[in-house]
């Protein structure tokens, strides 16, 4: 057992199924202590977000500060998610017991500030939805690269086709703006893109064990991702889904290790032709494993040395 005390971390996300794994997932990792949670409009609004992360926080015992943030992208407006994929609520249609939590006072933005100044050159950002509270706080607080550790983004498609467009991955795609400010700041980025997470998915039969373990948190997941895995059959062909946020979360705990990850310059197209939202990874030359480009700050995500869902039904299991 490690006597490391656990990294502060701010998780940004728009909850969500998988926002609501990776939640469920980080809340079980002693490795890292949340300490701020903000929400942005993606799969459901910013609003609802919190309320779905209040709700998960309360049947898992582990109240943290909340705060609701932006509403709609930096440019445009926010288009009212994807209930085909993550249902009306986010959850799948599938509510959670409700709570009387209540957001924090202030706006996402505001609580990233307060954590990277209460935790200085500690702190790690977790960020699973569209990058606007991040791009925000940027803008309100130049010196955030400084005051953070590192940044972990689940984001972007490397090598493989977009899932809301031909090139464009939904939490790039949805606010490019905001993702080409967070992905030229000067902070060390960990992208992990629709390369990787399609890649290592949850089986019906894990499912089924969350569904039937009889533990609070969990059954109420294997419930949600009911409609999740139906949405995710349209693609795979059978019944499992991709596992985008958790797996981004347990990268940026450091409990699962990537195989080849090069950094490389990424570049957001935020023109407004058919490549808005592409995350461009010079992956030229690098894609097998080659050495980093030098200056580069970013790191792609390719391929894990290890199945994921193992390990993640393990910890969430153990909630
Ligand atoms: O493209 C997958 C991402 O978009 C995930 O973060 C999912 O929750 C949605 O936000
Ligand atoms: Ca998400």
């Amino acid at each position: 057992m490690s006597l490391e005390p656990p990294l502060p971390l701010y998780v940004d996300c728009d909850t969500g199924i998988d926002d609501a794994l990776a939640l469920a997932y980080l809340l079980a990792s002693p490795e890292v202590e949340i300490v701020g949670i903000g929400t942005v409009s993606g799969n459901v609004s910013a609003a609802r977000a919190a309320r779905n992360t209040l709700d998960l926080l309360a049947l898992a015992g582990t109240p943290r500060p909340v705060a609701v943030g932006a509403a709609h992208p930096l440019a445009g407006r926010f288009d009212g998610g994807a209930p085909h994929v993550h249902g009306d609520d986010g959850l799948g249609n599938h509510p959670l017991p409700g709570s009387d939590a209540e957001p924090v006072a202030g706006d996402a933005a505001d609580l990233l500030i307060r954590c990277a100044r209460a935790w200085p050159g500690r702190l790690r950002i977790l960020a699973v939805g569209p990058l606007t509270n991040l791009a925000e706080a940027l803008r309100r607080e130049p010196e955030l690269p400084a005051l953070v550790s590192d940044v972990t983004i689940m984001g972007g498609a490397a090598l493989v086709p977009g899932n809301i467009s031909p090139v464009a991955e939904a939490n790039i795609g949805n606010d490019p703006e905001a993702a080409a400010l967070v992905l030229a700041a000067d902070w060390p980025v960990t992208l992990v893109p629709l390369d990787v997470t399609l890649s290592n998915p949850l089986e019906e039969s894990d499912r089924m064990r969350l569904l039937t373990s009889g533990r609070p948190v969990a059954t109420a997941l294997g419930g949600m991702l009911d409609h999740y895995f139906d949405f995710n059959a349209t693609f795979y062909g059978d019944r499992r889904s991709a596992l985008h946020d958790p797996l981004a979360a347990a990268i940026a705990v450091g409990a699962v290790v990537p195989a080849v990850a090069p950094r490389v310059e990424v570049i957001v197209d935020d023109t407004s032709g058919p490549g808005r939202g592409q995350t461009i990874c010079d992956l030229r030359g690098r894609f097998l494993g080659h050495p980093d480009q030098p200056g580069a700050h970013v790191r792609v995500v390719l391929s894990l040395t290890e199945d994921f869902a193992p390990h993640l039904l393990d910890r969430l299991l153990a909630l």
